[in-house]
């Protein structure tokens, strides 16, 4: 378990297109250690990004681990593809499961890490029957569908049940979160307890991304020796 261990996980959402590997490796020098991808398919939100074909460009482009986002419905019919595409990482909204348990253990058998997201409106107790066979708990803290959204203050509740849950129950999952985080933020979901902090708009909006995610690293780990 690593609860202590801050990660920063770039959003591609907010990054140019165009120059998609430049980008990341931009971030990367400045302290990002996973990418988080974001995959729309237009009907789970409405808003159509990227799939198999750019995670796999990306895993020519970087070494670091290409954290899948699957913002879709029916993901069983697409988390084989994503796999063999190179994801490291697959998370499946809870929303868009009929069969969680099995998704999950679908993500595992392709050799990902396997995790689970909920909605703003969703509560963490939908997930206690899977808490214990997860990798990582993805709280998204803005309603998914766009980068540069406002962060949720409400969901920093669900963050901090995570971790007591976890220390309670002696699970191993980390806590990830997403949407608006950003130099504003950032202390605030440290100390609720997130882990890995997904970043998209604060990183690639403007500016350098380097710059942009050393900064942002910096308040993450500051604020994170702050935590009692
Ligand atoms: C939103 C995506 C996020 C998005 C976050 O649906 O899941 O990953 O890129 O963007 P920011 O950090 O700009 O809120
Ligand atoms: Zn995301």
């Amino acid at each position: 378990m690593n609860g202590n261990l801050i990660e920063l996980a770039p959003s591609i959402l907010s990054a140019d297109f165009a120059h998609l590997a430049e980008q990341v490796e931009r971030a990367a020098a400045g302290g990002g250690t996973v990418v988080h991808v974001d995959v729309m398919d237009g009907h789970f939100v409405p808003n159509i990004t990227i799939g198999p074909p750019v995670v796999k460009c990306l895993r020519q482009a970087t070494r670091l681990p290409l954290d899948c986002h699957l913002m879709i419905e029916d993901p069983d019919l697409y988390i084989p593809e994503f796999a063999e595409a190179g994801a490291d990482w697959i998370s499946v909204h809870q929303e868009a499961c009929r069969h969680l348990n099995r998704t999950l253990h679908l993500i595992k058998q392709h050799n990902c890490r396997a995790g689970v997201v909920i909605n703003p409106a969703t509560p963490v107790e939908t997930l206690a029957e899977v808490l214990e066979i997860v990798d990582y708990v993805l709280v998204m803290s803005v309603n998914p569908g766009f980068g540069g959204q406002k962060f949720i203050p409400a969901t920093l509740h669900k963050m901090r049940k995570l971790a007591e849950i976890r220390a309670e129950r002696r699970y191993s999952y980390r806590i990830e979160v997403d949407g608006g985080v950003g130099m504003d933020t950032v202390a605030d979901v440290v100390r609720a307890g997130a882990e890995i902090l997904v970043a998209g708009n604060a990183v690639f909006g403007k500016g350098d991304a380097k710059v942009n995610a050393a900064a942002l690293l910096e308040a993450a780990k500051a604020a994170n020796l702050q935590r009692v």
